[in-house]
């Protein structure tokens, strides 16, 4: 089959030109980036794993009423999505303190925080996707008043349902980055959610030892990164069975 073109090459993703107008095909790479890509690596099965668990994340969420740029999954490391304007946002929400409010702001990581907090970060590799405020966002036109209103109000309730989906797999959902998207239908635009949503972009513990269950154990040196993926997905109950062998690394024989 001929390849299809690529139009954007990013750290852990490959955007191809989809198969009908207004669709994109969404592949997973195994690359991992940290340190605004100063730290590079490998997470063997990383792509077949992320593919995997942002799309049941993406199909719950559509069926609480969150309207995603999800099409469908088409192969171990392939999504279809609807093409999306992407707002320049990353969207951070924090429910337990962790990693960079912590060092910010010296809170013990672990703490419980007092209600949920909503930041931004504006995307722009050159400046290391600084913070910013909403007044920054709609002052500089990246997203208007009644987007981020729908943003924020799309925010909470992806956390709530989240919150309680992980909790249920024994996993604390203790923070998260999620980009949203304008979707155009004729003259109508909707904002979506977009992106994925991974170990790559989640802070997950063990609910019951507080055991790091994400990318932090790739940031931070701490092993074991590839079973921690794959227990997120067992947890989940969706562990591709095939994918196993398209994932190139050591397999445990019980
Ligand atoms: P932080 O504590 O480093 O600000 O990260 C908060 C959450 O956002 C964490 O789950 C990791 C995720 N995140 C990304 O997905 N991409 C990024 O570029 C950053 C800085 C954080």
């Amino acid at each position: 089959m001929a390849r299809r073109r690529q139009l954007y090459e990013g750290k852990a993703k490959i955007l191809f030109e989809g198969p009908e107008p207004g669709t994109l095909v969404q592949y997973f790479k195994d690359d991992a980036t940290a340190l605004n890509g100063e730290k590079k690596g490998i997470i063997t099965g990383k792509g077949v794993l992320n593919n995997r668990i942002s799309e049941y994340l993406m199909l719950r969420l559509a069926e609480i009423g969150v309207p995603t740029h999800f099409v469908r999954r088409l192969n171990m490391r392939e999504q279809l999505i609807r093409e999306v304007e992407i707002i320049p946002i990353e969207v951070v929400v924090r429910n337990v303190a962790a990693g960079s409010i912590s060092k910010r702001l010296g809170i013990a990581e672990g703490t419980r925080l007092p209600r949920s907090i909503i930041e931004y970060y504006y995307k722009n590799d050159a400046l290391g996707d600084p913070m910013v405020a909403e007044e920054h966002i709609t002052a500089f036109g990246w997203a208007a008043p009644p987007d981020m209103d729908d943003m924020v109000a799309l925010t909470l309730r992806i956390n709530d349902f989240l919150t309680g989906l992980f909790l249920g797999v024994g996993i604390t959902l203790v923070d998260f980055k999620i980009e949203f998207g304008r979707l155009w239908e004729n003259e109508d635009m909707r904002i979506v959610l977009a992106d994925e949503i991974s170990p790559d972009n989640c802070r997950l513990w063990d609910s019951k030892t507080n055991e790091k269950m994400d990318k932090d154990r790739f940031r931070r040196d701490m092993g074991r990164v590839e079973e921690a993926y794959q227990e997120v997905a067992k947890r989940l109950g969706i562990l591709p069975e095939a994918g196993m062998r398209d994932m190139k690394g050591p397999e445990t024989i019980q």
